[in-house]
């Protein structure tokens, strides 16, 4: 195990959740906005529209910064806070793919390369030449698309992978298809969105009530295929994630799936509001559509990455980093047996000195650390916490004692949503004292 990372009372899930579901905006727009933009182009082209070519202008402006400042940042945030929040899985992710990820980055090489000669030579080469650069960026980005949604269904459904360690029996796994379709629809909807915004700025009625109605046919149509790609993926989810998603497992889950109905439902409806009387949406009232889409798409995610629970890749690592199963195509070993028999302390390579003391203190110094890493990734400590707080979840069932916490950590086992305890007796007592000192 490597060092903790604590956010006190909002824990790191939060943090990347936060990071993660607004890099979607910068990172599905990438992928859209291009295949809008040809359209565009090629419309202006065909039409002899030359004034479509000023929404052009603007828009890749706005797709330039957008993505390529707020999306790489943010990009490059999910890598810095998934690595110290949970580096082990990383680490997994990138032992098994790291090609893809570096296949990913060829293309995203040549997106950035194209979205600036696309840019700084609209209006100044030959105008089928210059379409042909914004086809090479559709493309580009699309194939990233294809290639991160793979690494990405793997951690919800790793398929074949969980027996053979094999990179494509991971890759194509039962929810690849799904979530590919499902983001292609996104990144429409997204693309729409942020065409209306562009628009907006433009001067000329006729042509921005033109472009408004053509985005808002892409954004219903992407809106609309987003819902229908989500059932499928809903249906073709592991059981276990259905269970906890769908039945009783998990009520706050299925609340998540309302704001999420809510959030598209309404997006839904300003796109048909766009296609009917084109002149009402605009550049502010699509700023505020992108916050409610940012609401949809941040209950979808919560929904995603909550049905996966007690994984953080799935049937393979819990939540909490230990390996939870063989993967004989890997060598690799489950760890909670030896865990039970060896002690949980000595997977810490960074132990303080202060918990290798068999003093009081330095049993609860031990029991904090154990705490820390069996439960931190999903639980804080504080009673004013954002995030499930262990000391308020502790009080509501009643079990604040030493004694009974201990209890409570050998019915771990029991919730389907949680990992089990790993450690010996004297681990468990240690962490159930520190837990117990937490609830006073
Ligand atoms: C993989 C994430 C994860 C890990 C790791 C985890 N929990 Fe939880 N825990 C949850 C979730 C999710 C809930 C349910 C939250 C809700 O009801 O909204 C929960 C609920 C609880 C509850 C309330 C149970 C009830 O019946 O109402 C307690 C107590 C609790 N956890 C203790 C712990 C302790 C102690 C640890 C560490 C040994 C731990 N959890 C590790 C995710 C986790």
């Amino acid at each position: 195990m490597y060092p903790f990372w604590e956010v006190p009372g909002f824990t790191s899930a939060l943090f990347i959740a936060l990071i993660a579901s607004f890099h979607i905006l910068p990172s599905h727009l990438a992928t859209g906005a291009f295949w809008f933009n040809v359209f565009i182009e090629q419309k202006a082209l065909k039409e002899n529209r030359p004034d479509f070519l000023e929404f052009i202008r603007k828009y890749t402006l706005l797709i330039l910064i957008f993505c390529f400042v707020y999306g790489s940042i943010t990009g490059v945030g999910i890598w810095f806070s998934a690595t110290i929040a949970s580096p082990r899985s990383l680490s997994s992710l990138i032992h098994n793919y790291v090609w893809g990820w570096a296949t990913e980055w060829v293309f995203f090489v040549i997106e950035i390369v194209a979205i600036y000669v696309y840019y700084y030579t609209l209006g100044k080469i030959d105008v089928k030449a210059h379409l042909r650069i914004g086809w090479i960026y559709a493309w580009a980005a699309w194939i990233s698309m294809i290639i991160i949604t793979g690494i990405l269904a793997f951690m919800l459904s790793g398929g074949k992978w969980l027996v053979t360690g094999g990179f494509f029996d991971g890759f194509f796994n039962d929810t690849y298809w799904p979530q590919l379709f499902l983001r292609t629809a996104l990144m429409c909807g997204i693309a729409g969105m942020y065409a209306i915004i562009a628009a907006g700025r433009l001067e000329k009625p006729e042509t921005r009530e033109a472009i408004v109605r053509l985005a808002s046919v892409w954004g219903a149509i992407g809106t609309l295929l987003t819902v229908l790609m989500s059932v499928w993926f809903v249906v073709k989810m592991p059981q276990a994630a259905k269970d906890l998603g769908l039945g009783a497992g998990l009520p706050y889950l299925k609340h998540l799936l309302y704001v999420a109905a809510g959030g598209f439902g309404a997006v839904f409806l300003y796109f048909l509001l766009g296609i009917s009387v084109p002149k009402v949406p605009g550049t502010y009232s699509g700023i505020l559509m992108i916050a409610v889409l940012f609401a949809g798409i941040f209950a979808t995610e919560g929904f995603r990455e909550g049905v996966r629970r007690p994984y953080i890749i799935n049937g393979y690592m819990y939540g909490n980093q230990i390996v939870a199963s063989d993967v004989p195509g890997k060598g690799i070993k489950a760890e909670l047996a030896s865990m039970k028999e060896n002690g949980f302390l000595s997977s810490l390579y960074f132990l303080p000195d202060e918990a290798k003391k068999s003093s009081d203190a330095g049993r609860l110094a031990a029991g904090r650390m154990i705490a820390l890493h069996q439960c931190g990734n999903c639980h804080s400590f504080e009673k004013n916490a954002r995030l499930r707080s262990l000391p308020v979840f502790l009080d509501r069932i009643g079990m604040t004692a030493e004694e009974d916490i201990a209890v409570f950590l050998d019915a771990l086992e029991g919730y389907a949503y949680m990992p089990p305890f790993a450690g010996t007796d004297d681990d468990k007592q240690a962490a159930a004292a520190w837990l117990a000192s937490i609830c006073k």
